[in-house]
């Protein structure tokens, strides 16, 4: 197999390169233009190009050198921010991806991979979320994801491009063999922050809300550990170059962590006490999101194996606590 890894510099896709790099026989490269990622990321073995995908020339340049399999992670992720700066994601997320298509297409790579999100669905009409749950997202980022999966469906009957859409949940935690340590510049998800208040960076952690219906009145997410989300990519690979069929999975570990769950678990294996403080709810967060996994077990025989609450603390606090 010869993969394109495309925003392959950042967290979820370096992770991925690891996955791919596993597999015996597997030439792996990554098209980055190190806005958010960092060449530092980049794994050994892996072929590196700098470009961007808003630069035709040099994203064809690249899709010419024999890939079957693209990986697209390049994309903008911050929902609140799409919210004030829509054309940033429509730029970016939407328009670089139709280029990643049409160089596909050209250069005769058939099978796609997309990074995709939960944050398709919106608010959820019922849980856990399967993939017939209807996708009606409350942000412009989810808007820009489900876009780019109607392009996808076009591109498969138009031009025989096979992909598989791999609806993230919340992707967290790091390589267990300690193998990746590139932090997020900025984050505003919820583990960086507090692992970021663990190790004194940020003076504390802001809880958006405790007045949920939830057990402890604090937001609940399905976290997945992120070597569980690149071995789904692996597996996707295998099953795009085996099938003839595009599919959409969601990838999830089927339960749900409070934020106060996540930050005594931070508590207890960093032993610093990380201050916290009630705050406002954030705006356009529901209160609980699962997902069924189902469908990727089914199609995919895949299965988290790493998305437990020990290991997702642990590996990430391994990271952090250098910092
Ligand atoms: C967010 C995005 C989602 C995107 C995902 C990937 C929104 C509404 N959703 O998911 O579209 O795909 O990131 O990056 O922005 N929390 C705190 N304090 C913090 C940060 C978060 O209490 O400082 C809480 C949130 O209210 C939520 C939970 O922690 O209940 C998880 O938040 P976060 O990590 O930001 O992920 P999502 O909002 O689920």
């Amino acid at each position: 197999m010869q993969v394109l890894l495309i925003g392959g510099a950042g967290y979820i896709g370096a992770h991925t390169a690891l996955a791919f790099l596993d597999l015996p026989g597997t030439r792996v490269g990554i098209f980055d233009n190190f806005s958010t990622g960092s060449p530092d990321n980049i794994p050994e073995g892996c072929e590196a190009f700098e470009g961007d995908i808003l630069n035709e020339k040099s994203l064809h340049e690249v899709l010419s050198m024999g890939w079957d399999t693209v990986v697209h992670l390049a994309a903008f992720k911050a929902a609140g921010e799409s919210m004030e700066s829509p054309e940033k994601y429509s730029i970016n997320n939407i328009n670089g991806s139709i280029n990643i298509l049409t160089g596909c297409s050209k250069h005769c790579i058939r099978n796609f991979i997309l990074s995709s999100s939960a944050a398709v669905y919106g608010e959820p009409q019922y849980l856990p979320i399967d993939e017939n749950h209807p996708t009606m997202p409350e942000n412009y980022y989810g808007y820009t994801k489900l876009s780019i999966e109607g392009h996808l469906k076009w591109y498969d009957m138009l031009k025989g491009i096979r992909y598989a859409s791999l609806r993230y949940f919340n992707a967290a935690g790091y390589d267990v063999q300690g193998r990746m340590r590139g932090l997020e510049r900025n984050p505003a998800n919820l583990i960086p922050v507090v692992m970021e208040a663990a190790a004194g960076k940020r003076s504390e952690l802001s809880v958006f809300g405790d007045d949920y219906p939830t057990p402890d009145g604090t937001g609940v997410r399905d976290y997945i550990h992120v070597t569980d989300l690149a071995d789904a990519h692996v597996k996707a690979a295998q099953y795009l170059a085996k099938e003839d069929k595009s599919l959409t999975v969601n990838l999830g570990s089927e339960s749900g962590l409070s934020v106060l769950e996540i930050l005594n678990k931070a508590r207890e294996v960093s032993r610093k006490e990380i201050p916290a403080r009630i705050a406002p709810r954030r705006n356009g967060d529901p209160a609980k999101l699962i997902a069924s996994s189902g469908y990727a077990k089914q199609v995919l025989g895949w299965q988290a194996a790493f998305s437990d609450l020990d290991t997702i603390i642990a590996s990430t606090w391994n990271v952090y606590k250098d910092l």
